[in-house]
C-alpha cells in the first residue's frame, strides 16, 4: 500500500474538477486508487504538498522516429515531410538507432507527466518492436504501431501490403493487450501515402481484430487538395470511408479542413479527433474549427504531435487549444481543456481505467509543482496549464509505480 498526501486536481466530468487542498491518495497492491479523503492521521509515504497531483496525461497523437526533429522550422506540411521527416524515419531501419531513440522517447513522454500515448512508429516493423520493448520497460501504457506507406514516397519507406499487413499481424499477437498496457493500432500514415489496396487491408485488419484505427486527416489545404485528386473523391473523408476506416475506434489527427458533411458523417461514424494545435501553430496548417466538434458532440483528446509539435508536455498543447479556440471565436474554459488531456482524452482512446484520481481507478498520476496560491477550484486548472515557466513534473506513477522522478532522473536525453 502507498499513502499520498498531496493537493489533488481531478476531472469528474467535461465541465467539472474536483480540487481539494490537502488529501490523502491510498494505493493499494494491484496498483489501483482504493481511497481519496481528508488527513486523518495514518501514517504518510510522501507529503507532496504544496505540489498537485493530476491523473497522468494523455497524449493522443505523436510520433517515436521525430525526437530528433523537434524545432526543424521548415514548413508546410508536405515540404517538411520530404525536407526533414522522411531521411529521419528512414534512419529507423537500423535497429541500433531504434533501440536509442526509443529509450529517449519513452523517458520524454514520462518526464512530461504522459502515461498514456497513441504513438505513430516508422514504417519499419522491427523497429517497432523495439519501440513495445521500451515502452514495456518503461511500464507506460500505450497503443502504438508502425506507419502503413506503400505509394508516393521515398522508396526505402515504402513496404507493400503484402508485407506491412502479415507483419503488422505479427506484432499484434506479440504486444496487443500486453500486460494490460499495451495495444496495438492500424495507422495508415495519410491518404497521400498509402495505395487503395493498403487503406483496404488496414481497415479489414482494424475491424476483424478490433484495433484501434489512426491516420493525419485534412491537415494541410494542399494534402487535402493532393488526396481527392488521387483518389478521385468528392472529399477527403470518403477516401477512408471507403476503406472502412472510419469506425468508433478510429481516431483522427489534426481534421483542420472538413466540410459540415464530412464533419456530421465524422460524427455519425463515431470517429474521434486528436487534436494537435501546436503543430498546426508550427506548420501553418491551420485552425481547428473547435465548435465543429462539440456541437456534435464529438469525443476529443489532444496530441502533442512532436515533432511537428514542440513538446512532450500535455499541458502546453492545452494552453494550444486555448489559443487556438480563441481564434476561431470560441474559447474553452480550462476544466474542459483538463478533461481533453486526462480522463476525457483516454474515453476517447478507448481506455476507461485511467484519467482522473477517484476510487477504482488506476493510479496513473502525475506530481507537478503548484503555487500556494493556486488553491482553489478556478485558479489550480489555470495555473496548471497556462504557467509556461512551470518545470517539469516531478514524479509519475503508472499503476501506483514511479517510471518517472525527476530528481533522480535528469534531463529525457
Ligand atoms: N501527415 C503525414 N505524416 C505526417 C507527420 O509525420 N506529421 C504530421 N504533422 N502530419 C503528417
Ligand atoms: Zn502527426
Amino acid at each position: 500500500m502507498l499513502v499520498l498526501r498531496a493537493r489533488v486536481l481531478s476531472p469528474i466530468d467535461p465541465n467539472t474538477v474536483r480540487f481539494l487542498d490537502d488529501a490523502l491518495v491510498v494505493i493499494g497492491g494491484t496498483g489501483r486508487i482504493v481511497d481519496v479523503r481528508p488527513p486523518d492521521g495514518t501514517p504518510v509515504d510522501a507529503d507532496l504538498r504544496p505540489g498537485v497531483l493530476t491523473p497522468g496525461f494523455v497524449d493522443a497523437h505523436l510520433h517515436y522516429p521525430q525526437v530528433r526533429k523537434v524545432g526543424a522550422a521548415t514548413g508546410p506540411l508536405l515540404d517538411w515531410l520530404e525536407g526533414e521527416i522522411f531521411p529521419e524515419e528512414a534512419r529507423f531501419a537500423d535497429p541500433e538507432h531504434a533501440r536509442h531513440i526509443a529509450e529517449v522517447f519513452c523517458r520524454s513522454l514520462a518526464a512530461a507527466g504522459t502515461t498514456l500515448a497513441l504513438v505513430y512508429g516508422s514504417v519499419h516493423p522491427e523497429a517497432t518492436d523495439i519501440l513495445f520493448q521500451a515502452l514495456d520497460r518503461a511500464g507506460l501504457r500505450a497503443i502504438a504501431g508502425p506507419v502503413l506507406m506503400d505509394e508516393h514516397c521515398p522508396e526505402v519507406l515504402q513496404l507493400p501490403p503484402d508485407q506491412a499487413l502479415p507483419a503488422l499481424e505479427a506484432l499484434a499477437d506479440r504486444w496487443h493487450g500486453h500486460d494490460g498496457r499495451l495495444q496495438v493500432a492500424v495507422i495508415p500514415r495519410f491518404a497521400l501515402s498509402c495505395s487503395e489496396a493498403m487503406l483496404a487491408g488496414a481497415g479489414r485488419l482494424s475491424r476483424e481484430r478490433g484495433l484501434l484505427a489512426t491516420a493525419h486527416l485534412a491537415e494541410n489545404p494542399e494534402e487535402c487538395a493532393l488526396a481527392r485528386d488521387r483518389f478521385g473523391t468528392p472529399d477527403y473523408l470518403t477516401i477512408y470511408e471507403q476503406a472502412g476506416l472510419v469506425h468508433d475506434r478510429s481516431v483522427f489527427a489534426h481534421c483542420v479542413h472538413l466540410s459540415d458533411s464530412e464533419w456530421d458523417r465524422f460524427a455519425a461514424a463515431g470517429a474521434r479527433v486528436a487534436h494537435c494545435p501546436d503543430s498546426n501553430f508550427f506548420l501553418g496548417s491551420g485552425h481547428m474549427p473547435v465548435e465543429q466538434v462539440e456541437r456534435r458532440k464529438i469525443p476529443l483528446c489532444v496530441g502533442t504531435d512532436v515533432a511537428a509539435g514542440r513538446t512532450f508536455r500535455v499541458p502546453r498543447i492545452l494552453s494550444s487549444a486555448y489559443d487556438n479556440a480563441v481564434a476561431v471565436g470560441t474559447p474553452v474554459d480550462p476544466r474542459r481543456l483538463l478533461w481533453w488531456g486526462t480522463r476525457g482524452g483516454a474515453l476517447a482512446l478507448g481506455e476507461t481505467r485511467v484519467g482522473s484520481i477517484e476510487r477504482g481507478m488506476s493510479a496513473d498520476l502525475v506530481w507537478s509543482d503548484l503555487p500556494e496560491w493556486g488553491d482553489n477550484v478556478d485558479c489550480a486548472p489555470a495555473w496548471l496549464l497556462f504557467d509556461h515557466d512551470a518545470p517539469r513534473p516531478h514524479r509519475t506513477w503508472v499503476r501506483g509505480r514511479v517510471v518517472w522522478d525527476r530528481e533522480g532522473g535528469g534531463y529525457p536525453w
